[in-house]
């Protein structure tokens, strides 16, 4: 079968797509055939080698890309239940240190980092929800807050943002979205009730003239660090998503970073939620296996709304 890898790192053209030998799945495993691979920003740095400049993952000889899948179920391993051949699936390859990722024609996966496929979805559109839609329920879930809270989203047009925003308001969140001003309209309808313009020169005065005091807690997806950090409350809360994006506790803030986990039935639930229209799966484009290169220097353009898919 044909997969994606990387055998050093670099820029877009070291994604070569090689013939590689079928995966078999073992005990507690399944096959998937693969439909959909969705492209994210982690991709990115692990063909260009910034994951493993920051220790994130041990450089190899072969790397797979690739997190999100939807597909079909065609192969199950011994002790396998609940999921069967022809089953239409999404699932999340949460792990850096395997040869092959999603970016392929088959994938094996554990079965509990799998779930049912949105019912009613496209394959390219359930494969927007796996990593971008797990990382914002963590997230919320690292923030704790109750129902009534008021919480500060940056890059809330972005696939992270874009989820945190309807997952906040479906808890009974009040959210305030950061995010271009041509993502108003966007932002709004994903559910939050205040807005935020990125173009303001300071982050935490433009909040607070919004939610006086400063938000509860606040979930980073555009990386501002500091700059947000000024928005929450003292004794607050503060996600950050990556890597050195985390500003230091002030004030008595309980600052975290979100490490996205595989987790099949909290994948489920979404999954549900994405049928009932309440989460919202936005795909930017579809491009086929061989043009990986080309969605890589889309995304790292930037100002994509909606993911891009690879579909094999
Ligand atoms: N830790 C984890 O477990 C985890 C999991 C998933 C993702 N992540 C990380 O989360 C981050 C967001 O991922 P994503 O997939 O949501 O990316 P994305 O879809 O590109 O969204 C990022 C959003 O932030 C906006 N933005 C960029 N700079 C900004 C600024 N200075 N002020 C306000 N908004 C700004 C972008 O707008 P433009 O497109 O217009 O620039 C975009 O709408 C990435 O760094 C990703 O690697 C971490």
């Amino acid at each position: 079968m044909r997969a994606v890898v990387v055998r050093g790192f670099g820029g877009p053209e070291v994604l070569e797509l090689a013939e590689v030998e079928v995966p078999r799945p073992g005990r507690g495993q399944v096959r998937v055939a693969v439909a959909a691979a969705g492209v994210n920003p982690v991709d990115a740095v692990t063909r260009s080698g910034v994951l493993a400049q920051a220790g994130l993952m041990a450089p190899r000889a072969v790397t797979g890309v690739g997190w999100d899948v939807a597909g079909t179920v065609d192969a199950v391993g011994p002790g396998v239940e609940g999921f069967a051949p022809g089953q239409r699936v999404v699932g999340l390859r949460d792990r850096l240190d395997v040869d092959l990722g999603t970016y392929a024609e088959q994938v094996v996966l554990d079965a509990d980092a799998l779930a049912p496929a949105p019912a009613g979805a496209t394959f390219a559109q359930a494969a927007t929800l796996p990593l971008n839609g797990l990382t914002a329920l963590q997230a919320l879930d690292l923030l704790a807050l109750p129902a009534g809270s008021t919480v500060l989203v940056t890059g809330a047009a972005g696939a992270v943002g874009g989820f945190t925003v309807e997952l906040a308001a479906l808890r009974g969140l009040r959210v305030a979205a950061l995010a271009g001003p041509e993502d108003e309209e966007l932002v709004r309808a994903l559910g939050a009730e205040w807005f935020v313009p990125r173009t303001v020169p300071d982050v935490a005065r433009a909040v607070r003239e919004s939610v006086p005091g400063g938000v509860d807690g606040a979930v980073d997806a555009a990386l501002l660090g500091v700059r947000a950090l000024g928005a929450v409350r003292g004794r607050g809360a503060f996600v950050a998503v990556a890597a050195g994006s985390a500003p230091t506790a002030l004030r008595g803030i309980r600052v975290a970073n979100v490490w996205i986990t595989a987790d099949g039935p909290a994948l489920a639930r979404l999954s549900a939620l994405a049928a009932d229209g309440r989460l919202t799966l936005r795909v930017a484009d579809t491009l086929p296996l061989e043009k990986a290169a080309d969605a890589h220097h889309r995304l790292e353009a930037g100002h994509l709304r909606g993911r891009l898919v690879l579909t094999p």
